[in-house]
């Protein structure tokens, strides 16, 4: 019954091997590891647990068993106590004595007594047979009673059929002198019997424990690995070229975050590839422009205009306006991408505007006058500084005040306005003209790159923008913590703001 210690070291040993040797074999599939997993954790409390509790249980019937024979052996012993002092006597047949004992295990059949004189010789027997002379060999309990001091002695041995009894013998004793010994033998195989089979039965509860273990750990398993195949190869599809794959989150919180944050990507993703596609389609497009002008006019003049000095010299001049053109245009796609990529950021300094704006009104002073717009300047005394790039926040001034100098009509009006922002923690510049105005369906895109509202066209004799002013005012605004603005109505002129922020 009992599992010796050192083979129940080598079992689960050899278990831990097992598994682990399985774990191996079961690939990296998050399937089988949870299943392995659940399974190997709940198999090996188990077995601790079989082995301890089934121990317990045995003990605990063995207890049991001795317990009750034990009570059973004195009551007896108390019973034959007076006519075994008579059958000493002559006075009482040994078979009298052995009729009562009878009737006292009448309910116990399966009880076997023995009577033994206090020299070891067998007097009464439950069966025809007596037992031999009592040794310590064969009857080491006779002796254990006879030698302990509550006068007990118990026993658990084979028969000679290999048949496990338990050996119970209590001392017969008249006052203190001892007058025999009775002896009750009982057959362990029902009460073991019974053991064995609650020990079942909690085996049997236990086993069903690990299928349902393992089969939530499948169920978990399943519900983790799910989502991730289908984020796998929404990954693949993208992988290849499919940027409109999308997921639908599901499974567990964190797989439905991980989902929603994949599709955020991927719509991120798109639409930044969307907008450099059209980026690079405009930025194409507006180079070629410039470049076929200048095509044409060499062409022009190979075939011919050379010899007639005044075209030719039209033709050149025209050839630099369009490179001109070119280089200006190149060199915003430059600064804007360098903007957009965080570059030029350097080290800030504090910077004040009201220098700047005074030395793009005097830049800007004659071009007005030669186009005939009223220009004006104000700046609110006492502002503080902003913590910026100079050259940076020159060219926002720049190219707010070039827009309002090139698309308002002669004898328009122009400002510039450098104030505190309404709550004091900015310092706007403002510029405002009495040009044309802006259509509401141009308003909100014209700070978006190449966007030209065509409907404005600068005065004559000024050249047509590339589309780039406003986005890169606006690229670098923002990229001083600032804002910008516009507004404007058909006819009444428009309204350009930058808010920078002081610190
Ligand atoms: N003050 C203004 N009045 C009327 N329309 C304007 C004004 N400022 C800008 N716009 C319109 O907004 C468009 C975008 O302006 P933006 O400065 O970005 O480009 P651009 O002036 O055309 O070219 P670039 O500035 O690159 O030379 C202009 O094409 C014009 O149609
Ligand atoms: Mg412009």
């Amino acid at each position: 019954m009992g599992i010796d210690l050192q083979d129940q070291k080598n079992f689960l040993l050899d278990l831990f091997a097992r598994i682990s040797g399985l774990f191996r074999k079961s690939g990296s599939s998050l399937n089988s590891r949870l299943v392995l997993s659940h399974l190997a954790v709940s198999l090996v409390s188990i077995i601790l647990m079989g082995i301890f509790t089934g121990r317990y249980i045995f003990q605990a019937a063995n207890f049991e068993l001795e317990h009750n024979l034990q009570d059973l052996a004195f009551a007896a012993s108390n019973a034959i106590e007076l006519p075994i002092q008579e059958a000493r006597e002559g006075r009482v047949q040994p078979a009298f004595i052995r009729e009562l004992l009878s009737r006292l295990f009448a309910d116990n059949e399966n009880i076997h007594f023995t009577v033994y004189n206090i020299d070891g010789r067998p007097i009464i027997d439950s069966q025809e047979e007596a037992p031999p002379r009592a040794t310590r060999e064969n009857a080491p309990e006779v002796f254990e009673a006879l030698a302990s001091d509550i006068g007990r002695g118990v026993s658990v041995r084979r028969d000679e059929h290999g048949d496990l009894y338990m050996y119970m013998a209590v001392l017969v004793q008249k006052e203190i002198e001892v007058i025999g010994i009775l002896r009750l033998a009982v057959a362990m195989a029902p009460s073991l019997e019974s053991a064995r089979q609650s020990f079942l039965v909690m085996l049997l509860v236990a086993l069903l424990i690990v299928v349902g273990v393992s089969l939530a750990g499948w169920v978990l398993a399943n519900n983790l690995a799910r989502p991730i195949h289908v984020l796998t190869q929404a990954a693949g599809q993208m992988e290849h070229g499919d940027l409109g794959v999308r997921v639908k989150p599901s499974g567990p919180q964190e797989m439905h975050r991980l989902a929603e944050a994949f599709n955020s990507m991927a719509s991120r993703l798109q639409s930044n590839v969307n907008e450099l596609r059209a980026f690079v389609a405009n930025a194409s497009h507006e180079l070629r422009t410039p470049l076929t002008a200048v095509k044409l006019r060499a062409e022009a003049l190979r075939e011919g205009a050379m010899d007639e000095p005044e075209i030719a010299e039209r033709f050149l001049e025209e050839i630099e306006t369009e490179i001109d053109r070119l280089v200006r245009m190149v060199n915003d796609l430059l600064d804007l991408s360098r903007m957009e990529a965080g570059l030029g950021a350097g080290t800030k300094t504090p910077v004040n505007l009201s220098t700047i704006a005074n030395e793009v009104y005097e830049t800007f002073k004659i071009r007005a006058a030669r186009a005939e717009v009223d220009l004006r300047l104000e700046v609110e005394p006492g502002l503080p500084p902003v913590m910026g790039h100079e050259d940076q926040l020159r060219r926002v001034f720049y190219n707010l005040l070039e827009n309002a100098i090139k698309y308002t009509p002669c004898g328009g009006q122009a400002e510039m306005l450098l104030q505190r922002g309404s709550n004091h923690d900015t310092v706007r510049f403002l510029v405002r003209d009495t040009g044309p105005g802006i259509s509401p369906e141009h308003l909100p895109h014209v700070f978006e790159r190449f966007y030209r509202a065509e409907a404005n066209l600068p005065r004559t004799g000024q050249p047509r923008g590339s589309g780039l002013g406003l986005s890169i005012a606006k690229s670098i605004v923002e990229a001083h913590g600032g804002e910008v603005g516009v507004s404007s109505q058909l006819g009444n002129g428009t309204t350009f703001w930058a808010d920078l922020p002081i610190d």
